[in-house]
This record gives C-alpha cells, structure tokens and sequence, in this order.
C-alpha cells in the first residue's frame, strides 16, 4: 500500500512539474527524479519490460500503447497504469517519457522507435529481430542518432552480465591474442534467433564482420523469403583478420565460441565458460571464470522472474544507465542493425552459390523476414494471450 501511494504522489508530482505550457504534453522529468516509463506493445515480452520497470527504484511506468483493447484494459489494471493508448503515436500526442520501451511484433517497431525519436525521449529500446528490411533498421538508427538519443537493443544475451565480463576480458587482451571463432547451431531462424549468436560473437571478438561465404540449407527454406527453418554452415572474415567457422547445427554446442592459444570461451546461452591450459590426458581444462556477482539478482525476485531471465534485468539497466550517464549500451540497436545484415549476407552468399558477400551490404533494400509469430505478433499468428494469461506473470 506504501509503495501504491508513493509512486501514486511522484506521479502527481512529476506530472504537475513536467506539464508544458502550450500543447498539454507532458515532457521528460529532470534527471533526479525517476524515470518516466511508456511501454508500447504490452503482450507477453511487453509484460515482462513491464515486470522489471516496475521493480526498478529509478523507474515508473506511466503510459502504456497497446493494440489490442481488451489485453490493453487487463495490462494497465496489471501494471495500476491509467494512461493506456492504442499505439505510439497515440501516446506520444500525450505523453512524452523519458524511456519508450517499443516491444511490438517487429513490424511496427519502426514506426514506433522513429515516432519516439522525433517525440524527444531520451531513450528507446527495441527487441529482436529489430527489422526485416535493412534500410528500416538503418532509419531507427539514424533517427536516434542524429538526435543523440539511447537507442537500446533489448532482451538479448549479449547484455548478460558474465558475457559481457568475458568480452571484455578477451577483447583487451587478458587471455592472449583471438586467433580463431566458431558459432554453432546457426539455424531454424538465423536473424530471429541468430542474432543472439552474431551479436556474442560481434562482442566477445571485438571485430565486425566484414566478408561471408555461407552455404544454406534445406532448398526450400533457401527459397523462402523468411529466415524460418533456414540452417546456415559457412565461414565469416572478420575485420581484425580471424575466422570464424559457421556450424549450421550443434556440434555439440549451440552458441559462441573464440579462442586465444592458451584459452578457449564458450558462450552456450548461460554464463560463458572458461577453458585454458589443458589437463592430465591433453584435453581442453575448464577453469573457473571468477565473474563478479550480478548485482541486479534482487530485482529478479522483487519482479517475479525466473533466475533465467537476468539478462533482461541487465540490459534494461545498462539501458537505463545510458540514458542517465551516456555509458555504452550492453546491447544497442545498432547492434542488432548488424546483426541483422550478417543474417542477410549469409543467405545471399549461399543464395548465390556460396560467392563470398562482402559487408556492409551496399543494398539497403535487402530484406529477411522473420516467423510469422516475430513480424506479426501473437494475434495475428494464431497464437494470441489470453486475456487471462495477461493478468499475471506466467510461471
Ligand atoms: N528477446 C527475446 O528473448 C524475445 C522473446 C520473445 C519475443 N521477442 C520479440 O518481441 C516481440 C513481441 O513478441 P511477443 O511474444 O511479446 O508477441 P505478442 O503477440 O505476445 O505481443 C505483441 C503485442 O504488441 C501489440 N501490438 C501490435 N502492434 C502494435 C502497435 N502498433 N502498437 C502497440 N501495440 C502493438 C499486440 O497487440 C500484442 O499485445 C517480437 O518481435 C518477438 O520477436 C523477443
């Protein structure tokens, strides 16, 4: 109830102090004050953002844009959140937050990151995949840019806490020199889902890539114009001059690995494991990797989350703390701008009998669409939440 009246009074307060004058907009609070909160797109990812902001002490949500009405009205009785729109443009003709947390289907999200940019937030965040069409994601990132706001990638496993700890250990050199990369399992969805793989592998190198030859499989998915059940074997130059194999399924492993001549670190969607030296019979040693703690594990309880779901935690706090400070995002939307034209280098190589594809692509319109689920949502994928299921954290 204390917390209820609280955040109830800084609403208050925050709303009378930041109303403009002239158009009944309400503007960005100053900095010391919470960060005010607009969800867009409240379904299932949507509702976890929503589980986190509202756990956060800096944060609050006070707007939410939702496309469907009758999730729209549970959400906001969900989140004890009042203002509710139909979309971002809606909202925005209301309320200007300082945060806009865009987690629609992927096929809104660029008109709803474009119309918080020219709104004036001060930060915006999307999700996975961030487009189908390269010059989209060009255009999210150049209006954020040109306007110096945060543009924030969202829930991915980049931003986990120990892969970031073991980027940084590998890129300044702590393990010896990169000398090779390989990811794995690079198929079934190689943008909706690859850009997990692309996006550790872009961070625990410290390289871009800049050449791919790709071979893809089976024909009929090659043919298509989604990424669905497409699986991918190829080879990546990257920009520091390492290799890096690419194994269209598990080898037994299903994510990133990089290698120095003493070290190898595994990232396999879990805390990236360590190996150096060798053991008694010569095979590989597993070390322990020391990480520092996460320092956010209390904001999973206090939301309700599974242990699982700390790099969501992480992300929307290294978001946050871009939009306070100006420090460098664990996961932006340029990142998954890359990610997204390594996904559709890859295709057209092996499209295109294996011819090695240099990047950046020079056509921006080249297009990689993902599942159906992804680009259209749940509603229109024959898979919609019920009103139920958006009452309340789904275990
Ligand atoms: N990073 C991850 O681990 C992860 C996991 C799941 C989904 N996703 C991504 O999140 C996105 C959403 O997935 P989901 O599972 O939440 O789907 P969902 O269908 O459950 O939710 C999407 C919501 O957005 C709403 N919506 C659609 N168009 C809108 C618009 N223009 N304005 C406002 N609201 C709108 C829909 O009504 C729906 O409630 C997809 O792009 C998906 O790929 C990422």
């Amino acid at each position: 109830m204390k917390r209820r009246k609280f955040l109830a009074q800084s609403l208050i307060a925050a709303t009378a102090a930041a109303r403009t004058q002239n158009r009944g907009v309400l503007k960005a609070a100053p900095s010391k004050e919470k960060l005010r909160v607009a969800i867009i797109g409240c379904g299932r990812m949507g509702q976890y953002y929503a589980e986190v902001y509202r756990a956060l002490p800096d944060t609050e949500i006070v707007a939410i844009a939702e496309w469907n009405p009758e999730r729209r009205k549970v959400v906001g009785e969900r989140f004890g959140v009042k203002a509710l729109y139909q979309d971002a443009p809606a909202l925005l003709k209301e309320v200007v937050p300082d945060i806009a947390a865009v987690i629609t289907p992927t096929k809104f999200m660029k008109e709803a990151v474009i119309a918080c940019a020219q709104a004036g937030v001060k930060g915006v965040s999307t999700d996975k995949p961030i487009a189908a069409r390269l010059a989209d994601a060009d255009a999210m990132v150049e209006a954020c840019a040109k306007r110096n706001i945060v543009f924030a990638g969202g829930n991915l496993q980049r931003a986990r806490h120990e892969t970031q700890e073991a980027g940084k250990r590998l890129v300044a050199g702590q393990y010896g020199k990169i000398r090779g990369a390989s990811i794995h399992a690079f198929g079934g969805e190689i943008s909706g889902g690859g850009c997990q793989h692309l996006s550790v592998l872009r961070l625990m190198t410290g390289a871009e890539v800049e050449e791919v030859m790709a071979w893809g499989s089976p024909a009929e998915a090659l043919a298509k114009e989604s990424d669905e059940g497409l699986s991918v074997n190829g080879c990546f130059r990257l920009s520091t001059g390492v290799m890096c194999s690419v194994f269209g399924t598990k080898t037994p492993y299903g994510g990133v690995d990089v290698w120095t001549d003493n070290t190898l670190v595994r990232w396999d969607w879990d805390a990236p494991q360590i190996y150096s030296g060798l053991d008694a019979k010569g095979a590989r040693k597993r070390i322990e990797p020391n990480y520092s703690p996460f320092p956010w594990r209390h904001v999973i309880a206090q939301a309700g989350l599974r242990a699982g779901d700390d790099y969501l935690v992480a992300s929307i706090k290294s978001f946050i703390e871009a939009v306070k400070t100006g420090s460098k995002l664990a996961i932006s939307g340029h990142d998954l701008r890359q990610a997204l034209e390594i996904a559709i280098a890859a295709k057209l190589s092996a499209q295109l009998g294996n011819l090695p594809v240099k990047l950046p692509l020079k056509d921006r319109s080249l297009t990689l669409y993902p599942s159906r689920y992804r680009w259209l949502g749940g509603d229109q994928s024959s898979n919609p939440q019920s009103a139920e299921d958006a009452k309340r954290l789904q275990p």
